[in-house]
């Protein structure tokens, strides 16, 4: 082989959202295709590769900090190769060499996946690589994320430009996989014994290829493949419809759980955001779901603190936090990215009081989640089984239909069987369970 270095070896980390997961899986399966060895220790590693994320400002704190700590290491071993990929190497571009001499590698998301040739000093290649667009998006194949479950991205990129949000500026533009890919690909993963895959997108609501919308993408996965368990993520409110409702309801084996990110309980603040939906949609929304599924795990992402947020904003994302009876919420506050339109606006909602904002509501939402969570007690659920429980080896880890985790005793735990769990008592953030009836773990 023709390479510049004698890299053998490569560790990898990722930050950030499933995006980023599914990327690092696909790029370790080409790393490993073509002749790399993947090691869990950096310190064996002759190429550290960490894929990042510049979603809040303390997301690429924490990225950096990690940077600092991995350039100090080639003190030691001078040998060793960095390469920053993903969404901060986007952001920062060749800066990031300049801020951090140590890094040798920097590609942008649409990028990534030519790490080999780049390492190999392939023609048309370089040490810093941020344009975006593919030749053919449809060369990016899906890989496991472990044996049992997969993700398969269906589209890359936002167009949405939510004014705070830095994804479009680091991803692109959307582009769409073809039906034939994802079909194609959720085959192959079925019969490698994947159980499981989440269909992962910004905004998975806004799929379209051809005929073909996100409503009829899951008809057809359901139709033409055997998979057992199908999830989606992220539905963005303004694009969720009553039929994508319908869909959900009628097909048992997609699964009941959809993750919807509110952001905030104020028409005015999410006009200002650019979401394009207003309260009284998404309360639309939840109504339908809740009146024709028999089950629904809903789950969504909030931000306090945005530019301009009134007490009295703050208080209607509190009220709609108590009417969408949320099972779980990932909960944020407002950090500047800048180039994003809500950069030119006044920060004005002081630290302390986002802080304030953002203590309530997790208070507010954690007594929700408990009592969400209360209601399953009692109920039998399908969980996939994951292995041990973190904590404990008398206890097996698996995933119920509504996305939360659920603890049950067993000896032996098989990863990725399905089985019947009937919860027996729950805290705000863990279900804890017995096998039902007489099968085994
Ligand atoms: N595509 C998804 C969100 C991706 S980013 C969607 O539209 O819902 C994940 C979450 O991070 C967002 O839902 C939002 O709550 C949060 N987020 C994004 N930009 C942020 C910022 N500048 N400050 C704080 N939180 C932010
Ligand atoms: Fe960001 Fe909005 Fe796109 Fe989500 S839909 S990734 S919040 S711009
Ligand atoms: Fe972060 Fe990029 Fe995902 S910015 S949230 S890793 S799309």
């Amino acid at each position: 082989m023709n390479r510049s270095s004698k890299i053998e070896t490569f560790h990898i980390s990722t930050y950030g959202c499933q995006m980023n997961l599914a990327d690092s899986s696909t790029l370790i399966a080409t790393m490993i295709a073509r002749g790399y060895r993947r090691v869990a220790d950096e310190r064996d590693a002759d190429l550290i590769v960490v894929n990042t994320c510049s979603v809040r400002e303390k997301a690429e704190e924490r990225v950096l900090g990690r940077l600092g700590e991995l350039t100090g290491l080639k003190k030691w071993r001078p040998g060793l190769k960095i390469a920053v990929v993903g969404c901060m190497a986007q952001r920062r571009g060749a800066g990031l060499i300049a801020e951090m001499p140590g890094v040798d590698y920097v590609l942008g998301p649409d990028r990534l996946f030519e790490l080999p040739e780049v390492l190999e000093g392939r023609e048309n290649t370089s040490a810093v690589m941020t344009a975006f667009g593919h030749e053919n998006i449809d060369l990016i194949e899906p890989a496991r994320e472990t044996a049992y479950s997969a993700y398969v991205t269906i589209s890359r990129g936002c167009n949405n430009y939510c004014s705070y949000c830095i994804v479009p500026y680091v991803r692109g533009r959307e582009s769409c996989h073809s039906v034939q890919h994802i079909i194609g690909a959720i085959r192959k993963l079925v019969a490698e014994g994947v159980v499981e895959v989440t269909l992962l997108g910004q905004n998975v609501n806004s799929y379209r290829c051809g005929e073909v919308d996100f409503p009829g993408l899951l008809q057809l996965v359901v139709a033409e493949t055997d998979l057992p368990r199908l999830r989606f993520m992220t539905s963005h409110p303004k694009d969720f419809s009553k039929r994508l409702a319908d869909v959900i309801a009628a097909e048992p084996r997609i699964l009941p759980h959809v993750h919807l990110p509110l952001q905030s309980g104020s028409d005015r603040v999410l006009e200002r955001m650019g979401r394009l939906y207003t309260w009284d949609h998404f309360r639309c929304m939840v109504d339908y779901l809740r009146a024709n599924l028999d089950y629904l795990s809903l789950t969504t992402d909030l931000m306090v603190g945005y530019p301009g947020e009134t007490p009295d904003d703050y208080e209607q994302t509190l009220d709609a936090v108590r009417y969408a009876q949320f099972d779980s919420a990932f909960m944020f506050r407002y950090s500047v990215r800048p180039g994003t339109t809500a950069a030119r606006l006044d920060d004005d909602v002081p630290e302390e009081e986002k802080i304030s904002r953002l203590r309530r509501l997790i208070d507010l939402q954690q007594s929700i989640s408990w009592e969400r969570n209360q209601r399953e007690v009692g109920q039998v659920r399908r969980a996939l089984v994951e292995g041990w429980s973190r904590r404990s080896r008398e206890q097996a880890r698996a995933r119920t239909e509504g996305n939360k985790t659920a603890l049950f005793p067993c000896a032996s735990p098989r990863e990725g069987a399905l089985v019947p769990l009937r919860i027996t008592s729950a805290d705000a953030f863990t279900l804890h369970a017995e096998l039902a009836g007489d099968s085994r773990c």
